[in-house]
């Protein structure tokens, strides 16, 4: 693994060649930066609730404290979700001391974007999170008839008897007769709270044709108008405070698949977002291309850099998508459990170790360019 010898930046001979570069850059009016960065929170910047050891630097290094003295663009490229981008972009600001737009982030569900045209008025089922907060972010993209299942249960609480529906959640509960609103969508938004209800609920969905409590239809013969199911984030394991890695949406994906399988013994068919899907990869290559050319007109995206803890998602993404990929030891992957499944660019103990490696490459890689 390489070791970042942090004072290799600080060494005489390094500063006054990258000084001369860096007026040599400046000289030919290079202003776009050689490289742009895509960063996975959760094992990276984050470990649960709180941000890990280096994030906070790794950040200030690319706002402008780099050998460039340049700004060094980059993304927040999550499975997470559960918020809206801007509410994502305040939370990550005020606990990482850095100023994030909106625009910089990309969630896992932030690609539903792309399906507002063709759902906006039509009934669909948003699950994950807790309470309504998966309607608002829905809402906020232009959904607007997004329905959570605990609208459903406070609609008829007996479809899953097991469950005791509380104030607060029908306080939040969207009135609506399911049994004459023909749900169109199922959207996997962000990890569900509740499996049992969730998994129980998409089955009557998709068994009974979108109408709750309608007879049920032969799925093969639905050729007309399926109902689509879309899931945003594959993750079987993800890193959040707890010291082993956690279940994710994945396995909530895997328990439905199961249970689905069982009881109608065919599968049903899903589209699947998220790292390291290519769509996703593909929405946060446009995301930056914008991003570049609000601050440096139109042109070429620069090298990018992935940082991830996660090889089944961030560094395989990253791989195929033509990104060096950096893989950090502070979350799913673990050095002492053997190599990571997909083969990142490098390993780094943590994310500022990543950030620096990256810009040392760059700066070498420019350095030999110009020699
Ligand atoms: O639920 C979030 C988790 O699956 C992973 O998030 O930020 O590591 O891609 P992240
Ligand atoms: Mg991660």
């Amino acid at each position: 693994m390489l070791q970042v010898q942090h004072n290799a930046f600080r060494s005489t001979n390094f500063l006054k060649s990258t000084q001369a570069l860096r007026r040599s850059l400046q000289t030919k009016h290079v202003k776009r930066p050689p490289l742009g960065f895509a960063f996975d929170i959760d094992g990276v910047l984050m470990g649960g609730p709180e941000p890990l050891p280096k994030a906070r630097n790794a950040l200030r290094i690319l706002n402008g404290d780099n050998a460039l003295h340049a700004k060094i663009p980059y993304i927040l490229l999550t499975n997470g979700g559960g918020y809206t981008e801007y509410e994502r972009a305040q939370k990550l600001s005020s606990c990482l001391d850095i100023q994030i737009s909106p625009s910089q982030i990309i969630q896992a569900h932030t690609i539903l974007k792309n399906y507002v045209d063709q759902y906006a008025d039509k009934a669909v089922l948003c699950l994950g999170g807790i309470g309504d907060t998966m309607r608002k972010v829905a809402e906020s993209y232009g959904f607007r008839k997004a329905y959570t299942t605990t609208d459903v249960l406070a609609w008829n609480s007996s479809i899953w008897p097991f469950i005791h529906v509380s104030e607060s959640d029908l306080a939040s509960a969207k009135p609506v007769d399911f049994s004459r609103t023909p749900i169109s969508a199922i959207f996997v938004f962000h990890d569900p709270r509740n499996w049992g209800v969730d998994v129980q609920i998409m089955c009557d969905v998709l068994q009974s044709g979108g109408l709750l409590e309608g007879p049920y239809v032969d799925i093969s013969t639905q050729q007309s108008n399926p109902i689509q199911v879309v899931f945003c984030n594959p993750d079987l394991l993800w890193k959040s405070d707890f010291p082993r890695p956690r279940l994710g949406q994945g396995a909530f994906k895997a328990s439905f698949e199961a249970v689905y399988k069982m009881i109608t013994g065919s599968e049903y068919p899903y589209v699947q977002f998220g790292k390291p899907t290519k769509p996703t990869y593909d929405y946060a290559r446009r995301v930056l291309q914008n991003l570049m050319e609000e601050s440096y007109g139109p042109g070429e995206l620069p090298h990018m850099y992935m940082i991830g803890d996660n090889p089944e998602s961030d560094i395989a993404g990253a791989n195929a998508a033509g990104w060096s990929s950096i893989l950090v030891h502070t979350g799913v992957y673990d050095p002492t459990t053997g190599p990571p499944t997909h083969r990142p660019s490098r390993e780094a103990r943590d994310v500022e170790e990543a950030v620096i490696w990256a810009l040392e490459n760059t700066l070498t890689g420019l350095k030999s360019e110009k020699a």
